[in-house]
């Protein structure tokens, strides 16, 4: 019998911070139950010092197979590196459009960083730029791919363990010592894309619209929507977003309570779903990453706990799933869709007008 070959990448990073850090580390990590296989060719940076710094840290402790990528001092190298097959941007907000769009110009596949651009407009562009040139897109939301996620979507809405849902509430805050960054911080310059809902808050929304919506994309309802915001110098630093589903055949009318800020650190019970027959809490560091769920039914004095161990932080079922997206030939992904970017995008910018929040990039 043939062994079946995993689909393969070759990733150019571009960025060299936090975020692109705990991605590159995640799809070293040797994996007993990996669907594809990762390495990375290319790092783009603003310095070639800073970019050595990135490769030598991941690399001292990736397995010692990983071959090491080259370093360039600039991002357009990265996209024309003929070894590159996708580009994984890692950069502040406000440089995702030109970005991905130059990435696609060169003809590379993009795995961009949520939010995939500040507003609408700017990801229409971009999606627009991916279906021409014919490449694959995904806004990185990587917890949309945890099997926790799925197994909860699961729960929820094919065996109805806690019946027809109500409401959810859902909070991730962060003390981001904000008094103590310096205003070029891409958390807190409104020229980066600074704040809560743009950075944090998108995951309760998200997490909202896959527990209590249950669908992606064109086949996702369109909910009522009320929020507010407590805005300092320009940026929001709170956000109280509500979500509003109008009853369907299948469901009641459905509400959700969003709530993000770069104040406080939320609780380990971040989340907490109820429905007819009884309630679940998701709980873990933040709602970016849940670690696991308890469902209590009413007619049980007994939680049930689910608990899902990943290796790493999880950013490689993401990339998994991008690599089998490609291999097949498929130029977006079933569970973040592009349509699901653009309606989420649209969202943020509504709530966003509500409240006079404003970046440049809405002119
Ligand atoms: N999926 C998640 O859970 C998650 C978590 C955190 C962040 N993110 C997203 O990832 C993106 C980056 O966040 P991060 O926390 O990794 O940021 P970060 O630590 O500040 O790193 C951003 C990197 O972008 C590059 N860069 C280019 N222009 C820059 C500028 N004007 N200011 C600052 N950096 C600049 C820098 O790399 P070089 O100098 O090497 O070019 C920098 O190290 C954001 O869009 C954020 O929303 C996602």
């Amino acid at each position: 019998m043939t062994e079946k070959i995993q689909p393969s990448l070759r990733w150019g990073v571009i960025g060299t911070g936090w975020i692109a850090t705990e991605f590159t580390r995640d799809l070293l990590l040797d994996r007993p139950d990996a669907r594809a296989s990762h390495s990375f060719v290319a790092i783009g940076s603003s310095s070639t010092q800073k970019g050595n710094t990135f490769v030598s840290t991941i690399w001292a402790s990736a397995s010692s197979s990983a071959p090491r990528p080259t370093v360039y001092d600039d991002y357009h190298s990265v996209y024309n590196d003929p070894n590159v097959d996708i580009v994984y941007i890692g950069t502040p907000h406000a440089l995702h459009a030109q970005s991905c769009l130059d990435a696609i110009a060169a003809g590379k596949h993009v795995l961009c960083e949520k939010p995939l651009t500040i507003n609408e407009k700017e990801a229409q562009t971009v999606i627009a730029a991916a279906k021409e040139k014919g490449v694959f897109l995904m806004e990185a939301v990587w917890t949309r791919f945890f099997p926790l996620v799925s197994s909860l979507h699961s729960i929820l809405h094919v065996e109805k363990r806690v019946g027809g849902l109500h409401r959810l509430f859902c909070d991730f805050g962060l003390d981001m010592q904000m008094s103590t960054l310096s205003p070029t911080s891409r958390v807190k310059d409104p020229a980066l894309g600074a704040g809560a809902l743009l950075d944090i808050g998108i995951y309760c929304l998200t997490l909202a619209r896959v527990i209590l919506d249950g669908k992606a994309g064109v086949e996702a309802s369109e909910p009522e929507v009320m929020s507010t915001m407590t805005i300092v110098d320009g940026i929001d630093y709170s956000d109280v977003v509500i979500l509003s589903y109008p009853p369907s055949e299948t469901q009641p009318q459905r509400t959700a309570i969003c709530t993000a800020t770069v104040l406080h650190k939320s609780p380990e019970d971040f989340c907490r779903v109820e429905g007819d027959l009884g309630s679940v809490t998701v709980f873990g560091r933040t709602a970016a990453a849940p670690f696991g769920f308890r469902i209590k039914l009413n007619e049980s004095v007994e939680e049930e706990v689910l608990e899902f161990e990943r290796p790493g932080m999880g950013f490689h079922y993401e990339a998994d799933a991008v690599a089998l997206d490609i291999a097949e030939g498929r130029r977006e992904n079933a569970i973040m869709p592009l349509e699901e970017t653009a309606r989420m995008m649209r969202l943020m910018d509504r709530v966003r007008k509500a409240n006079g929040v404003k970046y440049p990039q809405d002119d």
